[in-house]
């Protein structure tokens, strides 16, 4: 992790620097995170959800559970691209907690796993520290070995499950068979989850901040304000939460006050409360990615093209041709270590809620502090589309 640099943990945003390393080698790191094991979803219908991400996505047909092995509660597909593994759940009974959750919700995340070695212990020093519990250490077992399971609560109604399968070689979890499917379109590049940001509600972020600090062992990687990220109608907050070993970072925003209604506070009055915001994909090669995306389907946010008039002064020389990129809508950010290259999907549900980044990172470690302005003019354009702005 060397060259990281982190804030100190405070509420001021004085530019105290210092690497990442030095942070987590001053306790043991009690909370392991190995990365990502899965998100899941709670849908109204997996069947045609899944279709979509491998339609539009790239996601490739991965293990499958439901009335066919045995699941008479609900049904969930698991697609898979390279590192990236989405389920999809939607209930096949009513008035369970997944359909409320759905009627609450809509479609959203409900699960960020993490996949850790040892499953009991990760609940143990989280809800030591005052998470809530969501799930104690469970274990299931089929004729693949055995899985061990935990979770505690965080936002909103989103939990996160500790996944320990370093006894288990079946294809996902037990109780889930191979999903064989006749339809498999090529996948686009895809490679793993570089964030995933959430929302909470008026003057909650330091709240979930400290959440992650103390419950969770992460330290402030970055601090944005209400003058970072404005424009001259709306405005958030954001700090971004990561852990030891800096493959689990999650953004945290709260909306500020503005002149018109901020895009935070439009995905909490449709979400009806704190949520994953958005999921950040990383590809090694964003054009072809985003060509790709482009043709089945995908809808980005719009970027005006006199945003291209400027960025090479902001950003200086670049490997790719500026033309493609200008063409994709596709926007670059440079820090001390690199540039980015990033775009963001409209909402891929109905509600104006969840959404999904395409990032490629060429040394930046940041998250395209210098695009903000541009897109979140974009995102008041759809707003003001959506009459909610
Ligand atoms: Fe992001």
């Amino acid at each position: 992790m060397d060259g990281i640099k982190i804030e100190k943990m405070s509420d001021n945003t004085e530019n105290t620097e210092v690497s990442l390393e030095k942070i987590f080698d001053e306790a043991e790191d009690f909370l392991p995170l190995n990365g990502t094991d899965y998100v899941e979803f709670y849908v109204g219908n997996a069947k045609q959800a899944a279709h979509y991400y491998k339609s539009a996505f790239g996601f490739q047909s991965h293990a499958f559970s439901g009335l066919e092995t045995g699941n008479t509660e609900n049904v969930s597909y698991v697609l898979s691209q390279d590192k990236i593994r989405l389920v999809l759940t939607t209930p096949l009974n009513a008035d369970g907690p997944i359909n409320k959750h759905l009627n609450e919700h809509g479609d959203g995340v409900k699960v960020i796993a993490l996949w850790v070695d040892d499953a009991t212990r990760s609940w143990e020093e989280t809800t030591s520290r005052g998470a809530k519990s969501f799930m104690e250490p469970t274990t299931t077992k089929d004729k693949d070995g055995e899985v061990v399971q935990s979770g505690i609560h965080t936002y909103g109604e989103t939990v996160h499950i500790f996944v320990e399968r370093k006894n288990y070689n079946g294809i996902f979890l037990p109780g889930f068979v191979k999903w064989e499917s006749n339809y498999n379109p090529p996948p686009l590049g895809l490679k793993f989850i570089d964030h995933m940001v959430g929302n909470v509600g008026w003057g909650e972020m330091n709240k979930w901040v400290d959440f992650y600090a103390k419950v969770m062992g992460f330290a402030q990687l970055i601090s944005f304000d209400d003058k970072d990220i404005s424009t001259e109608y709306t405005a958030l907050m954001s700090k971004v939460m990561t852990n030891g070993n800096g493959r689990i970072k999650f953004p945290i925003n709260e909306p500020a006050k503005g002149k018109k209604k901020s895009q935070i506070e439009e995905y909490i009055d449709f979400y009806k409360g704190s949520g994953v915001q958005h999921v950040a994909l990383a590809t090694d090669n964003i054009i072809e990615t985003v060509t790709s995306l482009t043709e089945r389907g995908v809808d980005f946010l719009y970027v005006p093209s006199n945003y291209y008039d400027t960025v090479m002064d902001r950003v200086g020389e670049i490997d790719e041709d500026l033309e493609p990129l200008q063409k994709l809508g596709i926007l670059i950010d440079r820090d001390d270590e690199g540039y980015l290259l990033q775009i963001f999907t409209k909402p891929v549900e109905d509600r104006p809620t969840v959404f999904y980044e395409i990032i490629q990172r060429k040394g930046a470690k940041s998250f395209g502090k210098g695009n903000f302005k541009a897109l979140f003019e974009a995102i008041e354009r759809e707003q003001g589309n959506r009459g909610t702005l």
